[in-house]
């Protein structure tokens, strides 16, 4: 076995999630690397040596820049807020050392350019943590569109819904409420959520060609953690955008952090010619889909047994699930950073690249930037892919 050295920037959400797939990997997947937790990095010397404690590192850096310098660390996992991307990745892939980083990829297209071209420069492997690739049942809807069992596809719809910053008095800026500071997340929900859902959707259907968006920010001011004062909120609180496929389909995208009782409700459905699927993160281990028959002549027909079949994504037959328990019974969330790097560390040994590397990233960072950039002009904007 080799060793696999890691250095985990964050202790943060991000952080737990990832530390737990360095610790499992070996125990579930057959790997020739094993992690091995070195070195956790935050700023705050405190906090960043409980969560070593807590996770096994063997040692704390209080500053990234010794973490990316250290001869110990083989990977450079950047799991803190989305401004600290660039300057990391850049300097990791630099100082050879293999990259994962977390989603969206960068504030802007010119960021996730130059993350694009350093990793390539160096030829390290480097990897974006869109988890959501590796719920079982979503790795099922890819294997089913690839198997051409939803035939030429009409729609796209995805939605990503959250309600957690209604309140008016939910400061913006500092630790936790990041997301609320276009300085330091970027955009709202556009970088955060709808990265997610945009990933999804170009890995099942292809590129997204257009965009035309409506955002908006409902609370217009709020107070800064860290100047203590009101200050004018950047972010778009929700976004809605509407899609073309270079396949000809068309999509919708929703999302905000407005929608009151819902906490992170990711679906998308994709309907086709011969049959459609459905996806939603509140009953993660089902895909439900639609088979549009054929008769003993070839002929495709529906009978009164047609009907949305909610398929149980437990079966050892189904993707990942081999790795885990026996049919019937389930994985969770976390299982999905687990894949990710079990991928991640395939890809490496088998030398086929995993995706999505930073370069399919990059595309999704484009259609974000598009879609923000249509939000402000309320005109259709093109992504860039064909
Ligand atoms: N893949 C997913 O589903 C998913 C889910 C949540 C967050 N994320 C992404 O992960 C990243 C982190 O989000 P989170 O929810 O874990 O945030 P968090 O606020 O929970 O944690 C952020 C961590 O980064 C650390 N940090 C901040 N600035 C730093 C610096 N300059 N040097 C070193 N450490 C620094 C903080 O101390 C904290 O430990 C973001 O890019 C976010 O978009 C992805």
């Amino acid at each position: 076995m080799k060793e696999l050295r890691v250095g985990m920037i964050g202790y943060g959400f991000m952080g737990r999630a990832h530390s737990n797939a360095y610790k499992r990997l070996t125990d579930f997947f057959p790997v020739n690397h094993r992690p091995v937790l070195k070195a956790a990095c935050a700023r705050n010397k405190e906090k960043a040596e409980a969560f070593a404690k807590v996770w096994g590192y063997e040692r704390i850096e209080t500053d990234w820049k010794a973490l990316v310098a250290a001869d110990d660390i083989d990977l450079i996992d950047i799991g803190s807020p989305n401004n600290t991307h660039l300057e990391i990745a850049l300097a990791a892939a630099k100082a050879g050392k293999m990259v994962l980083c977390e989603k969206p990829l960068a504030m802007s297209v010119k960021e996730a350019e130059k993350m694009v071209a350093a990793v390539e420069k160096y030829k390290v492997p480097n990897m974006v943590w869109f988890n959501y690739r590796r719920v079982p049942a979503i790795a099922l809807a890819k294997q089913i569109i690839d198997e051409g069992r939803v035939g030429r596809a009409f729609h796209y719809r995805a939605t990503y819904l959250q309600d957690w910053t209604i309140a008016e008095d939910v400061p913006q800026g500092g630790p936790g409420l990041w997301r609320l500071d276009a300085s330091v997340a970027g955009s709202g929900v556009t970088g955060d959520l709808l990265a997610h859902s945009i990933d999804t959707a170009m890995w099942l259907n292809g590129p997204i060609t257009r965009v035309v968006a409506k955002t908006e920010t409902f609370v217009k001011e709020r107070l800064h953690v860290e100047t203590r004062k009101k200050q004018k909120v950047t972010i778009d609180d929700a976004c809605m955008f509407l899609a073309e496929f270079a396949n000809g389909s068309i999509g919708t995208f929703e999302s905000t952090r407005y929608a009151r009782g819902r906490k992170n409700f990711n679906t998308f459905e994709m309907n086709g010619a011969d049959g459609s699927v459905y996806f939603d993160l509140e009953e993660p281990e089902y895909l439900q889909y639609f088979e549009y028959k054929q008769n003993q002549s070839g002929k495709k027909v529906e009978s009164h047994l047609t009907g949305w079949r909610k398929i149980h994504t437990t079966n050892s037959e189904h993707p990942y699930m081999n790795r885990y328990w026996v049919p019937g019974t389930c994985i969770g969330y976390e299982h999905t950073f687990l894949n990710a790097l079990a991928d991640f560390v395939m890809g490496i040994e088998s030398g086929k690249p995993t995706q999505p590397d930073f370069r399919c990233a990059l595309q999704t960072q484009k259609v974000c930037d598009a879609v923000l950039k249509s939000a402000r002009s309320g005109k259709w904007t093109a992504t860039g892919a064909k």
